[in-house]
């Protein structure tokens, strides 16, 4: 019985996590939201990385600067080899506060890129690199 009224309350917990979904990023916004990266970056599991910024194929979730072809040239800035070096990950949390604010949240960070200031075009742009790394 006890189990049974935890699963009831899991179930209930599910019903009222429904409205969280308007944050949950919609791939096809993201792909317009992608157009700002495009200059830099590419998200292409055959492709090399430009040497104007890291292919971002499989980013998330993937531990920070470690695109090979990337590394080695032009190379990551200092401060994500240090980030390496702590084993730093690109949660989707990460990934948020990164591209709300790239300078700011890496001192150092060579990303020419001032930051998205709409959370909504944060998680867009997220899910739309998810979508394209599958
Ligand atoms: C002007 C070029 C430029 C633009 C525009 C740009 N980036 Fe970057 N990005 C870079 C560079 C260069 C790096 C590597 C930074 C370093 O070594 O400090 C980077 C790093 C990253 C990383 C970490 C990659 C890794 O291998 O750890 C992510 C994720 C990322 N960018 C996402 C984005 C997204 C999403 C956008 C658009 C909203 C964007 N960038 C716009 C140049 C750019």
């Amino acid at each position: 019985m006890k189990l049974a009224s935890a699963l009831g309350f899991a179930a209930v917990l599910g019903v009222a996590s429904v409205p969280a979904l308007a944050q949950e990023g919609d791939p096809a916004a993201g792909q317009q939201v992608f157009n700002q990266c495009r200059a830099c970056h590419i998200v292409d599991a055959e492709a090399a990385s430009r040497p104007t910024g890291p292919n971002l194929y499989g980013v998330v979730g993937s531990e920070i600067a470690s695109r090979e072809d990337y590394a080695e040239r032009p190379g990551y800035s200092q401060a994500f080899q240090d980030k390496k070096a702590e084993g730093f990950v690109w949660t989707e949390e990460n990934l948020k506060a990164y591209l709300a604010d790239p300078r700011g949240y890496i001192q150092g960070g060579r990303m020419a890129f001032a930051g998205l200031r709409n959370d909504q075009q944060i998680v867009d742009v997220i899910a739309y690199i998810e979508q394209e790394s599958q």
